[in-house]
């Protein structure tokens, strides 16, 4: 078998897992942490997986021709997946972005030839936003094939036929919890499905922004962690449809210095520098491998992108 691969969307997926040893020992951790790396994704970020998915579907169906327009709302990493694939298949991109996402995501979104509308982050404040952010994308590119993540059933199958199956032949099976954010819910719910399919004890926990980093009428603008949302107290119409809502034992809220912080030990304990959601998503994993029934379990944290992609917001 020649080495050579011949499209972007040839490299996606089959991620690594990092067991994080020194984290662990210096916070005398019984439990132990394992990270999901999805930044070795080509276009950066856990997003490569549903962006190829969404978009192999589309041209399955010949619902895609070479020109054709891509549309999505997004909070940067599939707006960055979808342009990567959109490059490699001669497609053109365009994403609606609120206007609070994080400057060097918009900037990369720029160099990857995407057009980009923002939209106010109030907006996202009515509880009919999706609907009506949906309709005008929908109205305003007549003719573009909208991608839909929030609610596209082939972004938690992708899940659950590709980051499920990857943890548990990479753990052996061993995987106790899996742990992590959600945006539109494809990664916790279709590979939480598939790893409950196979060990039905499996826990899957998920890490939520607390209240101090939501937005609010008086406060549009707090410090967010990008990409993920929060789950409990929001009703069912106002969650996305690719949203499992059966699918987590237990939630932790955390604010969004927690995560930075424990992103930053992350980097000085083991030389990985992931984004804020990864940095969520170890908080919340730290917390249930310090507890004393969780000793020797395997945590499989997810960590969905670099670091990088925030610098402007790491002081
Ligand atoms: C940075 C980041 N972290 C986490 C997530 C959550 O992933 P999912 O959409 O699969 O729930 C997203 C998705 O928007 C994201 O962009």
């Amino acid at each position: 078998m020649p080495r050579i691969h011949n499209s972007i969307t040839d490299l996606i997926g089959n991620t690594p897992l990092l067991e994080l040893h020194n984290y662990r020992r210096k916070r005398d951790l019984g439990g132990r942490i394992i990270a999901k790396l999805e930044y070795f994704n080509p276009a950066g970020s856990v997003k490569d997986r549903i962006a190829w998915a969404i978009v192999k579907d589309a041209e399955d169906a010949g619902k895609l021709r070479p020109g054709d327009l891509i549309v999505d709302v997004t909070s940067g990493n599939t707006g960055i997946g979808l342009a990567a694939v959109a490059a490699s298949r001669g497609y053109r991109a365009k994403f609606y972005l609120s206007d609070n996402i994080s400057p060097d995501k918009v900037k990369i979104l720029r160099l990857y030839c995407a057009e980009i509308v923002t939209v106010e982050n109030q907006f996202f404040l009515d509880p009919q936003a999706l609907e009506k952010i949906t309709q005008r994308v929908k109205d305003e590119n007549p003719g573009a094939f909208f991608t839909d993540q929030l609610a596209n059933p082939a972004n938690p199958r992708v899940h659950f036929e590709t980051t499920g199956p990857e943890i548990w032949r990479d753990t052996d099976g061993a995987v106790d919890i899996l742990v992590g954010g959600v945006g539109t819910g494809g990664t916790l719910s279709g590979g939480g499905r598939f790893l409950k399919s196979k060990k039905p004890g499996l826990k899957v926990v998920i890490a939520e922004p607390a209240e101090g980093s939501l937005p609010t009428e008086e406060n549009p603008y707090p410090d967010e962690i990008d990409g993920v949302h929060k789950v409990t107290e929001v009703p069912a119409e106002q969650l996305p449809g690719n949203f499992d809502t059966t699918i987590a034992d237990e939630v932790i809220a955390l604010n969004t210095a927690d995560a930075r912080r424990a992103a930053l030990d992350l980097v000085a304990d083991e030389g990985i520098f992931a984004g804020t959601s990864s940095g969520a998503a170890l908080w919340a994993a730290t917390q249930l491998a310090g507890r004393p029934e969780n000793a020797g379990k395997v945590i499989v944290a997810v960590l969905p992108d670099i670091g990088e992609r925030y610098l402007a917001s790491f002081k």
